[in-house]
């Protein structure tokens, strides 16, 4: 058994005092971190689905780096539309950092997809992405996949946030049902829990570190769900299995 730690838009700042519409995200993704160490679930990796910073600076990122190594796990994270991508690549460059990468582990491909265009809150999958999507899977052994991305590849039902969705998402999905190998497809951006199958693929989207959003709500709305992240155990045979766990005291 393989298990994913799945982080997402933790939007920290340069000032660790910076707060997200009254949440301290510095504060939050820490209390997140202490709530997975203080449980007994043990993860062989964390997968981070992107929008790591809120204000474009550099300093945030060391903050991350900061708060995540100190799980001693590899981390494996995409970009967000709050992200800097030069930034972040660059302070994700060494292990155990990752940025928009693929391991293969046991019998599980794990690949992180960018999603993102630049100056645009919605997202694409473009040619080049799915080129090496495509090429990923072809070219491993492993029998079972889990694709990350920061946008969801399918409506959500708020209709805010199906207009900042991922203007590709039919296209997305047609290709890894067509792969007969991605058996799940992990992401964030959507601030709230999302849970649903299209054929054979199980999609999940995992609440933030910090603040969520209202669901089904046709406009901008938060609400008050606490931080959160999801346990995810990926099994030999491709079932899969996974735990939403709210962090409601941080
Ligand atoms: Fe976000």
């Amino acid at each position: 058994m393989l298990r994913v730690l799945h982080l997402t838009d933790p939007h920290l700042f340069a000032d660790p005092n910076g707060s997200l519409r009254g949440t301290q995200t510095f504060a939050s993704l820490s209390a997140a971190l202490e709530h997975y160490r203080a449980a007994d679930w043990r993860a062989d990796l964390v997968m981070v689905t992107g929008d790591l910073i809120q204000d474009d600076s550099k300093q945030a990122y060391e903050h991350f780096r900061t708060l995540l190594s100190s799980l001693d796990l590899p981390v494996y994270c995409v970009p967000g539309n709050h992200d800097v991508r030069t930034m972040m690549r660059a302070a994700l460059q060494d292990p155990p950092f990752h940025y928009c990468a693929t391991v293969e582990c046991r019998d599980w491909l794990i690949i992180g997809i960018d999603s993102c265009v630049a100056d645009k809150a919605g997202g694409s999958v473009n040619e080049t992405e799915l080129a090496r999507l495509d090429s990923a899977i072809a070219g491993s052994s492993a029998r079972h996949v889990m694709v990350a991305l920061h946008h969801p590849p399918l409506a959500v039902g708020s209709k805010w946030l199906d207009t900042v969705g991922l203007d590709n998402g039919d296209e997305l999905l047609a290709r890894l049902a067509r792969s007969g190998k991605v058996r799940l497809a992990i992401f964030g951006h959507v601030h709230q829990n999302f849970e649903a199958q299209h054929g054979d693929i199980r999609i999940l989207g995992t609440p933030s570190t910090c603040s969520q959003f209202a669901a089904q709500s046709d406009i901008f709305a938060i609400d008050d769900h606490p931080p959160a992240y999801r346990r995810i155990q990926l099994y030999a045979d491709g079932r899969h299995g996974d735990e939403l766990v709210w962090v409601a005291d941080a």
